[in-house]
């Protein structure tokens, strides 16, 4: 990408990622694909939600979380009065894999600086990721089973993040146990939203320099 990303509004940064995505060759999945699927939502977004990779559904129409699984999303979504349009949902890999089957290293290595650079633009306070594969990204040595539902907190490329990993919505349509589950733990967001809004996470410097922050962009909107 020739432009300053950084140097564009965030959501004509975002349309030149998803231009990107459309004419991107990096990996062999680009061959198969009906549509990319970069990813949509706002750009101004407090939360972005991490998949895995396209299905089917979404390879159709373009559209990230548009099939079975992603009608649980939307369903977790509407129990916390989250509207769709207001977070940014996106996939580790932005083109479906044969068969649905697992994005490969290499595949998640190509697809890598669309995430990251869709991640540096929109500035997240939380990012939940969905799955294992999204999870590896941020939280490389831990186990789904052993850490889902948890807040962690970190660093990552120059912005505080609070990473929440949670299951896979198909995972979780594959069991009423892991669905419950699923959901309880999607109900507590915005109580972490909100905790991460305060910097509760913080240090006391780092406190400020988030109050700060915040005070420059008030300053903008006046
Ligand atoms: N599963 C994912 O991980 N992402 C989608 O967009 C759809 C299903």
């Amino acid at each position: 990408m020739k432009v300053d990303l950084l140097k564009l509004p965030p959501g004509e940064a975002l349309e030149v990622i998803a231009k990107n995505v459309a004419k991107c060759r990096r990996c062999s999945l680009s061959a198969g694909r009906t549509h990319s699927v970069p990813g949509e939502g706002s750009a101004q977004a407090e939360v972005v939600f991490i998949g895995e990779a396209p299905g089917f559904n979404e390879d159709q129409r373009g559209v990230p979380f548009c099939g079975r699984a992603g009608r649980l999303l939307d369903q977790a979504l509407e129990n916390i009065s989250w509207k769709r349009q207001s977070v940014f949902i996106t996939n580790v890999v932005k083109c479906r894999p044969p068969n649905n089957r697992d994005p490969l290293p290499e595949e998640i290595v190509a697809c890598q600086p669309f995430l990251n650079w869709q991640i540096k633009i929109i500035k997240p306070l939380m990012i939940v990721t969905l799955g294992r594969f999204s999870m590896a990204k941020f939280l490389p040595h831990v186990k789904i089973s052993q850490v889902h539902g948890q807040v962690y907190p970190l660093r990552w490329q120059g912005l505080r993040l609070v990473v929440v990993p949670l299951y896979h919505p198909a995972a979780a349509l594959r069991s009423g146990r892991l669905r419950q589950v699923f959901l309880d733990e999607f109900a507590k967001l915005p109580g972490y939203l909100n905790l991460a809004k305060k910097g509760f996470w913080f240090s006391e410097e780092e406190k400020e320099m988030v109050e700060e922050a915040g005070a420059s962009q008030q300053l903008k909107l006046i």
